[in-house]
């Protein structure tokens, strides 16, 4: 067995083999994360090859995200599949420790992937994090009154420069979400999976809001994935300045399910997003919520995240209006261990364990306060049951430099 990076002349026959374990009708998506992702290089899919066949494959792609204001690196796993007949070998095990040490080796802080077979990802360390999806039964076929926001389909020359800025100050108030650079929003393996919205609403050459949304029903030149596995509604954005522009938004998404004879609109959006609320109101249906935890995350560098964290920490605790008394905690993290030092606004990370409160922590809830799902407030009571005491004041510290958010990672940034 040979573990290492892939070669060019091998491409035909990984993209072969993924085919051959997942299906073969997203073919035209796997073929394009190698020859249109102009993110990819030939080390990020990692092979396993047994006499002279790749029998398994694992593919780490470059990515970013926000937290806040601060962005860290993430490596995002994908296409873990092995041959059939080559399985319960400890291929893919193996892959699986080579792509951890290969993200530890590059320096991504983090590590993300989507999947069904949970605890296989458990044992290498990554832990599950929650999504919420929403569905809305369409009962009601209302009139809407006109609105001067005009809804009109996406136009890549004339609005990606105003989509990216609205997406870029949206994703500033979340965590999680995938920094766009203009050759992400351009990319071809990007319209491959989808990312351009669909949608947008306008006044007077300023766009307010947009929504990437698609239907089954509209398979022509959709990707294959996307059409058979994910809700309608996969991404809304909007000009904090202008709510209006949601309403309206709202009102077109509703018109254009209702033209094509739908009963249902579903969504991954975060729970207390306003256009669930404005699309129950305007349809007159109550939505339903259901929670996947098909997401893991894993902690590559906890040194490396927490350092580039220092700016949004600071600016946190620069928004509360007392400050916490000065202290320090040594966060204990499965096999890392880290400090971090409070200090009249100023925050200090060092890769020691000298931090005076040992907060000793799983990754499944580190995850958690990490991206705002809850605070160390919340979660008081589970923290105690597995034997993490702190202060009252241990708490409000923590609990101003991880503060609730609404986390996001829209679906057509999968990997
Ligand atoms: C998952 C997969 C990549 C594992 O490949 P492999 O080379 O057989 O993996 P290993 O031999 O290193 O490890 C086998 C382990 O995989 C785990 N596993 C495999 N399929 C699993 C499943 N459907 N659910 C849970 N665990 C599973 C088992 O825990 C097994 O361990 P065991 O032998 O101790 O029971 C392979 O089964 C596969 O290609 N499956 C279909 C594609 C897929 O589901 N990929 C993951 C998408 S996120």
């Amino acid at each position: 067995m040979e573990i290492r990076a892939s070669k060019e002349s091998e491409f035909e026959e990984i993209i072969n083999l993924i085919c051959t374990v997942f299906v073969e009708k997203c073919r035209p998506r796997y073929a394009s994360q190698i020859y249109h992702d102009s993110s990819f290089q030939l080390h990020q899919s990692r092979v396993c090859v047994v006499d002279g066949k790749v029998v398994s494959h694992v593919r780490v792609s470059d990515r970013a995200i926000h937290i806040g204001r601060s962005v860290v690196r993430l490596g995002g796993i994908g296409m873990v599949a092995t041959l059939p007949e080559y399985r319960r070998q400890g291929y893919a095990s193996a892959l699986m420790q080579d792509s951890i040490a290969y993200m530890e080796a590059i320096g991504y802080e983090l590590s993300l992937l989507f999947t069904a077979i949970q605890p296989f990802y458990t044992k290498f360390g990554w832990a599950t994090f929650p999504q919420t999806n929403f569905e809305l039964e369409l009962r009601v076929k209302k009139q809407f009154e006109p609105s001067s926001w005009i809804a009109r389909p996406f136009d890549v020359e004339r609005d990606l420069t105003q989509i990216s800025q609205i997406y870029d100050e949206n994703s500033k108030a979340r965590a999680g979400t995938v920094l766009r650079s203009e050759g992400y929003w351009r990319d071809e393996y990007s319209r491959q999976v989808g990312i351009l919205p669909s949608l947008v609403v306008e006044k007077d050459g300023t766009i307010g809001a947009y929504a990437n949304f698609g239907f089954p029903t509209d398979s022509d030149g959709m990707d294959a994935f996307l059409a058979t596995y994910y809700p309608n509604l996969r991404e809304v954005g909007y000009r904090s300045q202008h709510p209006d522009s949601l309403l309206a938004l709202c009102h077109a998404v509703l018109v254009s399910t209702r033209e094509r004879d739908l009963t249902s609109i579903s969504g991954r959006l975060h729970r207390h997003h306003p256009l669930i609320a404005l699309l129950s109101e305007e349809s007159g249906s109550q939505p339903s919520f259901s929670i996947t935890e098909g997401a893991m995350y894993r902690i590559v560098l906890l040194y490396s995240l927490l350092q580039k964290m220092i700016p949004e920490f600071e600016a946190r605790l620069e928004s509360r209006r007392e400050d916490p008394t000065p202290t320090s905690f040594c966060f204990i993290l499965e096999n890392q261990v880290c400090t971090l030092k409070v200090n009249h606004g100023k925050v200090t990370v060092m890769d020691d364990n000298s931090g005076r409160t040992k907060v000793q922590i799983d990754t499944h809830r580190f995850l958690k306060v990490l991206f705002g799902d809850a605070t160390f407030g919340q979660l008081e009571e589970l923290n105690r049951f597995k034997e993490l005491r702190l202060e009252p004041y241990e708490i409000a510290t923590l609990d101003a430099l991880f503060p609730k958010g609404e986390p996001m990672h829209w679906i057509c940034d999968y990997f």
